[in-house]
């Protein structure tokens, strides 16, 4: 069954026209589809994925990095569902102690253990005709992956200390940043159970894959905290952008929300290109594909090639971007200089001052 996939404008008519009551939490601000999405083919197959599976009450497994976007993927998934209109339950597994997971999860009765002294029910409970989203699955353990388990087989769930099952309808959407299958192979993570919530899998790949919508991303973030600081930071410079489409982005989104939300506050793009210099990626720590082919050539070219960007990153700031005396420093020429600031997608820092004695004609780091 196809579905609509809401704009953010459509998105609060429809969560305000639900009402405050229904929601167990705000779904919260969103940003535009053509953001989330972006332009790669990947992230057109989780759209269109997630446009077929919205209308079905399927469990969906949402997996990738650390800041891939799999919370707001999941909320879309909520927005776009038949029970858009009944509650949004998220419970983040690793935050809540695993003693007290069993009872925060699935409730309980009076006096089922010491310090009962009431009924409680349990977020599955709350999540009745809407969508549980369980995040950082992996971080159950066996008993409750088995009761998990008994949730989606039949729908069925026991407070602690009840005598009787209860019935429960409710979407569960699942997410990890970790490889469940490794996890199933270790015997930390039921197999059966990975079955059952992977019926629907998306797939966000890590935005180093989707460099390509970093532009608009990056402009997306500085709109936005822009408007919610009240700042007027200016769009990035080409260099700068030039830098982040080359950057490998470890945290992902959340890490280029942050850098971008840092240059609104502090308003100088110095604050990015000192940010990124130290975590740029470390070659000697590179996953070897020992299994595969291995060109050492190529390796070692990226390593002096990254270890050269570095030593001119620091060169070229404790210098205040003054190119001619980085170059001394570096004991190469000025021309040579300005070539591998480009090749290595560095920024000129025209924003920061110029010395007079540069010739711009020269300046090929800046085409
Ligand atoms: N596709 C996207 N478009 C716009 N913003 C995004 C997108 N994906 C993530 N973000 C932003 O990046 C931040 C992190 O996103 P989110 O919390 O959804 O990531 P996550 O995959 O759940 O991370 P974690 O595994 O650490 O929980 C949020 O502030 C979110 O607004
Ligand atoms: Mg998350």
């Amino acid at each position: 069954m196809q579905c609509e996939v809401f704009s953010p404008k459509q998105w609060k008519r429809r969560m305000t026209a639900s009402g405050t009551n229904t929601l167990v939490q705000p779904l919260g601000e969103m940003p535009p589809e053509e953001i989330v999405f972006g332009r790669t083919e990947a992230m057109r197959a989780v759209r269109d994925r997630l446009n077929k599976l919205a209308g079905a009450n399927v469990p969906v497994l949402i997996q990738g990095e650390s800041g891939t976007g799999k919370d707001i993927i999941a909320r879309m998934i909520h927005a776009a569902s038949p029970w858009r209109s009944g509650p949004w339950v998220k419970v983040n597994c690793p935050a809540i102690p695993g003693t007290l997971l069993e009872s925060e999860l699935f409730g309980y009765e009076k006096g089922a253990f010491t310090g009962a002294y009431g009924v409680k029910p349990g977020r599955v409970e709350m999540a009745h005709r809407g969508t549980l989203f369980l995040d950082e699955i992996s971080e159950l353990d066996l008993a409750l992956q088995s009761k998990l388990l008994q949730l989606l087989q039949d729908g069925q769930f026991c407070r602690i200390g009840a005598q009787e099952d209860k019935k429960v309808e409710v979407r569960v959407v699942c997410a990890t940043n970790r490889k469940l299958e490794q996890e199933v192979e270790n015997g930390t993570f039921r197999s059966d159970l990975f079955y059952r919530i992977n019926v629907v899998n998306l797939h966000l790949p890590p935005l180093r894959e989707r460099a390509v919508d970093i532009p608009g991303l990056a402009a997306y973030f500085l709109e936005y905290h822009n408007r919610k600081y009240n700042c007027r930071a200016k769009p990035l410079s080409n260099e700068i952008m030039t830098v982040l489409s080359k950057y490998h982005w470890p945290g992902n989104i959340r890490e280029l929300e942050n850098l971008v939300k840092r240059y609104v506050i502090l308003g100088t793009e110095d604050v990015i290109s000192s940010d990124l210099a130290p975590r740029s990626p470390d070659f000697f720590n590179t996953e070897i594909p020992v299994d595969g082919q291995i060109s050492l050539k190529k390796l070692t070219r990226q390593a002096v090639r990254e270890l050269e960007r570095k030593v001119i990153l620091k060169v070229l700031q404790h210098h205040h971007w003054n190119r001619k005396q980085a170059a001394r420093t570096l004991s190469i020429s000025y021309r040579a200089l300005l070539y591998k600031i480009r090749d290595a997608g560095l920024p000129s820092n025209r924003s920061s001052k110029r010395p007079d004695n540069e010739n711009p004609k020269h300046d090929v780091a800046a085409d």
